[in-house]
């Protein structure tokens, strides 16, 4: 097959579609085959995308699903005018995607020093890697405590955030793992819900301590945050205010950040 595809396409590999499910008109999620070279940490991200005549056409994406899957799972917003997104969303099963099988990013337990407490922050689809962290074994064996917050503009966007949580609680083997160790906290920023507001402001007003327990703080927590530019500027000065040190696969530290991918 490669012999008649374009240089571009070299060391690619092509996957078959198994799942597409549509959550918002502004997001979806899909599964495809995993290839069983493929390895990957829980939380590290992939270029992926489609057939495009002589160039693919890829995009980084933070692959969702956990390590020890038999399939590959993401999670992606649609953007009307997106390039890939404006196609991507229109994938049904059986078509295929196409993945340059070389994973990266900062997102992993390797890139944090021990703590007590891993804390997740993200926004709309950058909750992506946490699906894969939070359903990943190896988090409970290296904390007693995780917590996850998603901030999105509507309710409905928290419904694949909340799925997650009833996917853990009705698997036997990871409802047992993950105990009553993980909590997810689902924001609103423009439509009314229970819980409303950025978690930028809640770390800065007490609101996160009062619901979690306990503030912020270098000595406990260990931090991830993946979510749009401006998001990830916030949520990591509000870090560097606590004393934290952003951390590097090379140079483990107290926080790391990664950008969600759009496109
Ligand atoms: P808000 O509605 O107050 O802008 P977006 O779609 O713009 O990426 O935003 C997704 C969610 O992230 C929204 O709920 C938005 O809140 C929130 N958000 C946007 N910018 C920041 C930021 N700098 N810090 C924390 N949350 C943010």
């Amino acid at each position: 097959m490669s012999d008649e595809l374009p240089k571009a396409y070299r060391g690619l590999d092509f996957l078959t579609v198994t799942e597409v499910r549509h959550w918002t008109d502004k997001t979806f999620s899909f599964r495809c085959e995993r290839p069983a070279s493929l390895r990957f940490r829980s939380g590290e991200f992939a270029m992926i995308g489609l057939e495009n005549g002589d160039k693919p056409l890829l995009r980084a994406y933070s692959i969702a699903s956990p390590n020890w899957a038999d399939d590959l799972e993401f999670y992606s917003i649609k953007v009307p005018d997106g390039p890939l997104t404006s196609r991507l969303q229109h994938l049904k099963v059986g078509d295929k995607i196409v993945i340059r099988p070389k994973v990266t990013g900062t997102l992993v337990h390797d890139a944090l020093i021990p703590g007590k407490r891993l804390v997740l922050f993200s926004t709309g689809t950058g909750i992506a890697p946490f699906a894969s962290v939070i359903r990943d074994p190896e988090t409970y064996e290296k904390f007693d405590e995780v917590i996850l917050t998603q901030t999105c503009r509507e309710v409905k966007e928290l419904d694949y955030g909340h799925h997650l949580m009833e996917e853990i609680a009705n698997d036997e083997l990871l409802s047992e793992i993950v105990g009553d160790k993980l909590t997810y906290i689902g924001t609103t920023t423009r439509e009314d819900s229970p819980l409303m507001g950025r978690m930028t402001d809640w770390l800065r007003d007490g609101r996160f301590a009062e619901y979690t327990g306990a503030p912020l703080t270098a000595e406990t927590d260990r931090v991830m945050i993946c979510g749009s530019m401006d998001m990830l500027k916030d949520h990591k000065d509000i870090c560097l205010d606590i004393g934290m040190k952003e951390g590097a696969n090379s140079d483990p530290g107290e926080f790391v950040i990664e950008k969600a991918f759009v496109g």
